[in-house]
């Protein structure tokens, strides 16, 4: 987009959403609403941007390391909020800058590249972003001249009833030559209702010097959209959840019921997939076709291969391949890959660990730190004990084996392919393949023992 750079307005703190974070840091479907912004900037590949930080700073930088940013003292306004940007504007003399709110999270990359357009094509001083609201309360309004152009941005606060009554909003996002604005921020004043520098005073500046303004019309209103309140931050993750759900079912996925399903938007799915209620999928994650998902399941940065079901499980950074049912109640936790066909059970974890083809783990068994084979089969209860208290170590199970109920493989131990494991056993030492290891104290077996002591004691107490 040749020389630009942004400023990211980011300096509220969270009072009005009664938190103890920065309010840019509330997020919206798991993401903050600084990193929605984040993302918009990197899609349009704007590299050079200052952040204005107040309460809390050191939590934002954390968030967006890669934004450089200047402090703002005290909060008098988002006019006084750019002029802390001074010395990163006068970086980028002769170049644009875009000005966006830290606390309106759905500017989108395309709108961003309109109205750079627009603005370019015009040679304007300043482009800013509007909508049209059916209730524009709280928006600051758009004041146009006979020829339809921008004259001016009146706050609520300063607003008389005729122009609250003006529908055509300010969205907050403006393109501005950075030689403009830098001369525009030295003459605002904080002469209003509200005794701030309002940034929103420089397109009446500009106007008033005869430069051009223009004003983009986004496409959809939602740009505009920003959080003040918790109230305010629902409706965005409402709105934001709504869009993703529109998202998957145009691309055919199937959500018979959207109760308690959220996805990030990242998530990509297959076709044909049935998304049940209570499903929550973020950040990285892949999703073949023909799966059914939920209901109550967490997928986290996975890959689910096409075919798989996956019931009321907990899944974080780990791979399916196809055909893969799991559940109800399994916890996969990172760095797992379950290959073709695998089924794993109810009450079963399994951490850091490949399980190969057909391998099944049906109910109550701890898998972790190991390297299954193929088409075992794992009884009951089973617990890999891969922790000695100080280091972890891995467990290695050939093909074909079979696992008897209740048995403890304690690593570091292998157990070649083809042998089977007595149920009972704690298991200490390597298993040659095709074996059967046995590995619990021999059963001791008293005739008459128990009657001959019930003689002796007399009746049972009750
Ligand atoms: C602002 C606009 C309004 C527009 C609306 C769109 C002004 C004067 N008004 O109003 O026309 O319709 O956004 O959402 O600009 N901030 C700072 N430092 C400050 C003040 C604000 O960094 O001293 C940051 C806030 O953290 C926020 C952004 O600037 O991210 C907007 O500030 P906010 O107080 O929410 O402005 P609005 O009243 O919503
Ligand atoms: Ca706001």
């Amino acid at each position: 987009m040749g020389e630009v750079c942004a400023v990211v307005l980011a300096a509220g703190d969270g009072k009005r959403m009664r938190s103890a974070r920065p309010k840019v840091l509330c997020e919206v479907l798991f993401r903050p609403m600084i990193g929605w912004i984040a993302d918009t900037l990197a899609e349009c590949g704007i590299g050079d941007v200052c952040a204005v930080l107040g309460a809390g700073a050191d939590q934002v930088r954390a968030a967006v390391p890669q934004f450089s940013w200047v402090e703002q003292r005290e909060r008098l306004g988002t006019g006084h909020a750019v002029m802390q940007a001074r010395a990163f504007l006068e970086g980028h003399r002769g170049g644009n800058c875009v000005v966006l709110c830290g606390d309106a999270p759905f500017v989108d990359a395309k709108t961003l590249r309109e109205a750079y357009r627009l603005h370019k094509q015009e040679s304007a001083a300043a482009t800013l972003v509007t909508a049209f609201l059916p209730d524009p309360t709280g928006y600051g309004r758009i004041l146009r001249d006979g020829q339809g152009n921008v004259s001016r941005i009146v706050e609520q606060a300063d607003a008389d009833e005729k122009i609250r009554r003006i529908q055509e909003i300010n969205a907050g996002t403006y393109w501005f030559s950075v030689d403009f604005l830098l001369d525009a921020l030295e003459q605002l004043r904080a002469d209003n209702a509200q005794g701030e520098y309002y940034l929103t005073d420089v397109i009446g500046i500009a106007a008033a010097q005869g430069r051009r303004v223009c004003g983009y019309e986004a496409a959809d209103s939602r740009v505009a959209m920003g959080a003040n309140d918790r109230k305010g931050l629902l409706r965005l993750n409402e709105l934001a959840r709504q869009a993703q759900l529109e998202r998957h079912l145009d691309g055919g996925v199937e959500i018979i019921c959207a109760d308690g399903v959220v996805i990030q938007p990242g998530v990509q799915i297959g076709p044909d997939t049935t998304i049940l209620p209570g499903t929550i999928l973020k950040g990285n994650t892949v999703i073949g076709k023909n799966c059914v998902l939920g209901p109550n399941t967490i997928i986290e940065d996975s890959v689910v291969g096409d075919g798989c079901q996956i019931n009321a499980c907990q899944i974080e950074q780990s791979r399916l391949d196809e055909n893969v049912k799991i559940g109800p109640y399994t916890h996969v936790r990172p760095n797992s890959h379950l290959k073709a066909g695998v089924k794993i059970g109810n009450f079963v974890e399994v951490k850091n660990s490949v399980i190969d083809e057909r391998t099944a783990v049906a109910h109550l068994t701890y898998v972790g730190d190991s390297d299954v084979g193929k088409n075992v089969n794992f009884g009951c209860g089973t617990v890999t004990v891969n922790f000695d208290g100080h280091d972890k170590y891995r467990t290695v199970i050939g093909d074909d084996c079979f696992i008897g109920c209740n048995s403890n493989l304690i690593a570091p131990v292998e157990i070649g392919s083809g042998s089977y494991i007595a149920a009972g056993s704690t298991i200490t030492d390597m298993v040659p393949q095709d074996a059967l290891a046995i590995a619990r104290a021999r059963q001791v077996v008293k005739p008459g023992w128990a009657a001959a002591r019930r003689l002796r004691l007399g009746p049972r107490k009750k």
